[in-house]
């Protein structure tokens, strides 16, 4: 997620979040969990949902990637306390396949324990697990150029060019040009390392243009991964 919109996020949490919180500790569980739903309610279900599902999460599509289930028990209980909280506190820095930003900046660590506590409280067993495990998702980003792409894809162009790359994304009724159908059988086999890099990061086309212009810092290590993804497109078109 982009820093903008972690930034409007995280401003959005505070504004809403006017209770102060116990400083939970180890010792004290029911308190814990307490403390942990109202950072939950107050950090988490914009995106992940009031019961953890993701369904019904306002701003569930911001990221692009689906927000997952964290009351998904088989899921779920594959990570241990720890490895869930250095994932939310880290996020994407240190757990790439993830794509949401990581909250050590907003919540210590005493927090993020507490979260943790109120987030086994919302497991809700939904059968054996259909999907890899942390472990495979985590492998399979870093062996395979077409997963990364897949999840970059979604995180920085599918809001506006649609998850199928039909130009139909969340933020394209909103948009004044059409986002170009990219991933379609038409345009997806022309596109090319340099035509896509050029556009994406020219900064000429702010005038006419209602795509954001991509600092080369943030998007060029990923282009090819992004591009590769694209022209599978055509496949499920
Ligand atoms: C801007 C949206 C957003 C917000 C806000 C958000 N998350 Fe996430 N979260 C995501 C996305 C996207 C994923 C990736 C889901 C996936 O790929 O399975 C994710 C995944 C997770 C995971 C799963 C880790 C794994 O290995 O599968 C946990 C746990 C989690 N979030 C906890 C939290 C907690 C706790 C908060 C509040 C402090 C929070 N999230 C706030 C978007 C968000
Ligand atoms: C906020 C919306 C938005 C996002 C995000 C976005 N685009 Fe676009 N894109 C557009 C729009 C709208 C157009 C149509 C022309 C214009 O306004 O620039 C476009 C056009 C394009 C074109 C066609 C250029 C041409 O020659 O006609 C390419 C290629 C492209 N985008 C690639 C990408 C890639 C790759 C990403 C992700 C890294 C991305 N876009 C993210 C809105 C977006």
């Amino acid at each position: 997620m982009n820093k903008h919109f972690k930034a409007a996020f995280t401003a959005i949490c505070l504004l809403v979040s006017s209770t102060v919180y116990a400083q939970p500790t180890k010792s004290d569980s029911p308190m814990l969990v307490e403390a942990g739903k109202r950072l939950f309610n107050s950090f988490c279900i914009y995106c992940h949902g009031f019961d953890g599902s993701g369904t019904d999460a306002p701003a569930a599509d911001l990221s692009g990637v689906p927000t997952g289930d964290l009351s998904n028990k088989a899921y779920m209980s594959l990570l241990s306390d720890e490895e869930i909280i250095s994932r939310v506190a880290y996020g994407e820095e240190r757990f790439p396949y993830l794509q949401m930003p990581g909250w050590r900046s907003n919540l210590d660590n005493n927090k993020i324990t507490a979260i943790v506590a109120y987030v086994r409280t919302l497991a809700v067993d939904k059968g054996p697990l259909n999907g890899p495990t942390p472990a495979e998702r985590l492998q399979r980003f870093k062996s395979d150029p077409l997963e990364r792409g897949r999840i970059y894809f979604l995180r920085y162009c599918s809001g506006c060019h649609g998850k199928r790359g039909d130009g139909k994304g969340w933020m394209a009724a909103k948009a004044l040009n059409k986002p170009t159908p990219i991933g379609s059988p038409k345009i997806a086999p022309t596109l090319t390392y340099d035509s896509v890099k050029a556009y994406v990061t020219n900064i000429d086309r702010w005038d006419k243009s209602y795509m954001p212009v991509f600092s080369e810092e943030e998007i060029i290590g990923k282009l090819p991964d992004i591009i590769a993804y694209i022209k599978t497109l055509p496949e499920q078109y």
